[in-house]
């Protein structure tokens, strides 16, 4: 048994040639090949959806999976609403602008999803991204400087550390109140702004930011909460207006980041603030100013889709009754899934190359999940996301259960405690 590598051994190798590098990666790829196990190369042949379609990287032949791998919590992106909506844009106004918002890329349709966006984070204006990554970027890069001070909980996204690189940070324990205010109680007045950055919903671990505490120490201690709710959207309160709205913590949040590729079943980004900071970040927020909009199509789904967060409630009724059931069920079979307070059902495994084979053996019999381990999370802390979706069956979910059951059992994995 050779070396087991993992993606941190092929990160900035320090001493390589950038052919160099992609030689040796080639080590990772196929240690892969005896157990067909390579976890990134699958392929679908049909829309991301609950079933699906895959093409196996080994064999090349397609495979019907039940799928738990897309964040589209509602199934927005395959809603007959959706796509009527879409295509009307298409008639209007072509499938792309081919021209940044400031010159020339900016139509009504985007001008209305902005709107839309403001209103249901309770913000007064908005601004769209071509991504979610590309808005975290925009937003932080164009805010901060050397004169700032930003503390982020450890579990952010990876958009908002890249975001950060050219201010200064500070990284907190995750949720640590203690910590966040000692830190604040020290910097206090110490820099231009202050600020604490969080995940509403946090993307690996299923848990809440604790906004009520972080926004009483924010307005004790001076400092400006920016809240990153990718998975917040079309998940938290009552409504799908995400996590400021379910804590009714609106006025205490300075801008929400997010996604429209997740709940909104579309892709591209945005940021929600005061008129001013988004009309500043209109021009300084660089991932806006220098890339082309987001095509009309993806606006056009994502506006629709925002409309049947409040046409059709049952959607996001269904969702959380199928976390309430999935988890119910693993937690009573013995598996652990951390902290999880949404439809983000981390079912943790403990060990990289475990949750590889795992996912592996899950595809062969029909499921699709994919492991999350590093660089999204620390390798020893290595589990499944499994993303439930309103569009999930019981069976489906039972589906999922029992076939980690029994490929947990044949191979011996030992992931549940029972
Ligand atoms: C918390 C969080 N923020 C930002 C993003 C980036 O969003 P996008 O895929 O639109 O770039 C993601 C996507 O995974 C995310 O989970």
């Amino acid at each position: 048994m050779g070396k087991y590598y993992t993606m941190r051994d092929f990160a900035d190798m320090q001493d390589c040639s950038i052919h160099e590098s992609a030689e040796a990666f080639q080590k990772y790829i196929h240690q892969f090949d005896e157990e067909k196990s390579y976890p990134y190369g699958f392929m679908s042949q049909t829309g991301v959806d609950k079933d699906m379609e895959i093409t196996d990287y080994y064999s090349n032949e397609a495979n019907k999976v039940v799928s738990f791998v897309s964040s589209n919590y509602l199934g927005l992106s395959q809603h007959q609403k959706v796509k009527d909506a879409v295509i009307e844009s298409v008639q209007k106004y072509g499938t792309g602008t081919c021209a940044a918002p400031p010159i020339g890329g900016y139509t009504d349709l985007h001008r209305e999803l902005e709107k839309k966006l403001a209103k249901v984070h309770g913000q007064e204006d908005a601004i769209l991204f071509t991504s979610g990554y590309a808005a975290n970027i925009g937003v932080f890069e164009g805010l901060f400087n050397k004169s700032d001070l930003v503390l982020v909980d450890m579990f952010v996204h990876a958009s908002i550390y890249d975001g950060l690189k050219k201010t200064n940070s500070k990284i907190f324990k995750h949720n640590d109140m203690d910590y966040l205010e000692v830190t604040l109680k020290r910097e206090q007045g110490k820099h231009r702004n202050l600020a604490i950055v969080v995940d509403g919903v946090f993307s690996q671990d299923g848990d809440i930011a604790d906004l009520p505490n972080i926004c009483k120490l924010a307005a004790q201690y001076g400092a400006k909460v920016f809240v990153d709710d990718a998975h917040g959207l079309g998940v938290m309160g009552q409504t799908g207006r995400g996590t400021a709205d379910y804590f009714n913590e609106h006025d205490g949040v300075e801008i929400v980041t997010g996604t429209l590729s997740k709940a909104l079943g579309s892709s591209g980004g945005y940021a929600a603030g005061s008129k001013k900071v988004i009309e500043y970040l209109r021009l300084y927020a660089r991932s806006n100013t220098f890339s082309a909009s987001i095509a009309p199509p993806a606006v056009a789904a994502a506006s629709k889709a925002i409309d049947l967060f409040e046409e059709e409630p049952e959607l996001i009724g269904r969702l959380w009754d199928n976390t309430a059931y999935i988890k119910d069920r693993l937690t009573q079979m013995g598996y652990s899934i951390g902290l999880s307070e949404s439809p983000i059902v981390p079912l943790m495994v403990n060990d990289d190359k475990k949750a590889i084979f795992l996912a592996r053996k899950l595809f062969e019999r029909g499921v699709y999940v994919v492991p999350a381990t590093y660089p999204a999370v620390k390798l020893k802390n290595s589990r499944l996301r499994v993303n439930v979706s309103a569009l999930h069956t019981k069976m489906d979910l039972d589906y999922f259960c029992d076939t980690l059951a029994a490929v947990d059992r044949e191979f011996d994995l030992r992931i549940s405690v029972k």
